[in-house]
């Protein structure tokens, strides 16, 4: 099997508040290969953002970050200046959830595309002709035009498609997507998600895929890490997590998931609001919203520990693996 391009080992994150620090990550970790997507799934405020962040050295200012994160087998937080931007302009490529906030409003949208093929090493015309090229691919219409347009005369879906053509045309060996689709119509995000596809299968570019939507990651992705409260619950390959989920917070996402057909049915929905690392007491995180709590999960916060080809953060995974199997 192929070393992990990606290795993140223990990740903490404690940012500054008004009364010291406040923990956000307790210790994540995750691998993650050539040509792998990995989704990582959770409610508003889990972590996701906050873990790509410190992935990309993005963390906010202030920052303590524990544990280890390293990428094709080099440590990250020891990235000096030169070699912290190549990280970021050729190594990694982050699609944030706002695409404003990503890019330069003062350049031309064909001047910024042009300018990341020539970072990955085409000349000028190579450069001008693959940029037309990746927009027309992103199904935008009339590529030429928007070329010489300024990113404030473009909606924010128009401009998703951009930041997401600028990622493929740096030719990253891992991307780190951040909701990317969230704004994008429907037709343009299976374009999007295909030609990132393309892009694992043929390059053998790494994927991390941040959403709420668990339907979406499991889609797309070969493995999902279920966040909560910046702590993982559960890590498994989609398809366990499709038909076997382990975690009881695992299941409440599978079973509010809205249903396809019934727009209008009543939605089960998960007991409780997600709570966030600072407010997690010394036993499970879940345990507030957990229908199948026990008073062990009170007093002992779970290891997250193998199960079933994956890992699972619950006292009671065997037992209800087997109640679930039986019934
Ligand atoms: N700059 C900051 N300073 C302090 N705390 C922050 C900061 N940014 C985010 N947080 C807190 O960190 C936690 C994780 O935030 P994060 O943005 O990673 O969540 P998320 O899972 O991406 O949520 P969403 O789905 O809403 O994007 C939240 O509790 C949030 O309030
Ligand atoms: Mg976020």
């Amino acid at each position: 099997m192929n070393a992990p391009l990606l290795d993140v080992s223990g990740l903490t994150l404690d940012l500054p508040g008004a009364h010291g620090y406040v923990p956000i990550l307790t210790g994540l970790d995750l691998q993650v290969r050539p040509g792998e997507a990995v989704g990582i799934v959770g409610e508003s405020g889990s972590g996701k953002s906050m873990t790509l962040r410190c992935i990309a050295r993005l963390a906010p200012e202030g920052a303590r970050i524990g544990g280890s994160i390293t990428v094709g087998g080099r440590d990250v937080s020891t990235l000096k200046r030169s070699a912290l931007r190549d990280y970021r302009r050729r190594e990694t490529a982050v699609i944030f959830q706002d695409p404003r906030s990503a890019i330069n409003p003062i350049q031309r949208v064909g001047d910024f595309l042009i300018e990341t093929a020539r970072d990955a090493g085409a000349d000028v015309p190579a450069a001008r002709r693959a940029a037309v090229d990746m927009l027309s691919r992103m199904g935008i219409v009339d590529p030429e035009r928007r070329m010489g347009q300024f990113p404030f005369e473009l909606s924010g879906g128009l401009l998703q498609r951009v930041m997401i053509a600028s990622v493929l045309l740096s030719g990253p060996s891992l991307i780190l997507a951040d909701e990317p689709t969230t704004a994008l119509d429907v037709t343009t995000q299976s374009d999007v998600l295909a030609i990132s596809e393309e892009l694992r299968r043929d390059s053998g570019t790494a994927l991390v895929f941040v959403t709420h939507d668990l339907d979406l990651a499991l889609s797309i992705c070969d493995r999902v890490v279920v966040l909560y409260a910046g702590t993982v619950l559960e890590l498994a390959d989609a398809e366990t997590i499709r038909h076997a989920p382990a975690h009881p917070y695992t299941r409440g996402l599978l079973a509010s998931r809205p249903p396809l057909d019934e727009r209008l049915a009543e939605l089960p929905v998960i007991d409780g609001a997600p709570i966030s690392a600072a407010d997690a007491g010394g036993g499970c995180p879940f345990l507030e919203r957990c229908p199948s709590r026990i008073p062990l999960c009170e007093k002992t916060k779970p290891k997250l520990q193998a199960f079933r080809g994956g890992q699972v953060r619950c006292h009671r995974a065997e037992e209800l693996a087997t109640v679930g199997s039986a019934s």
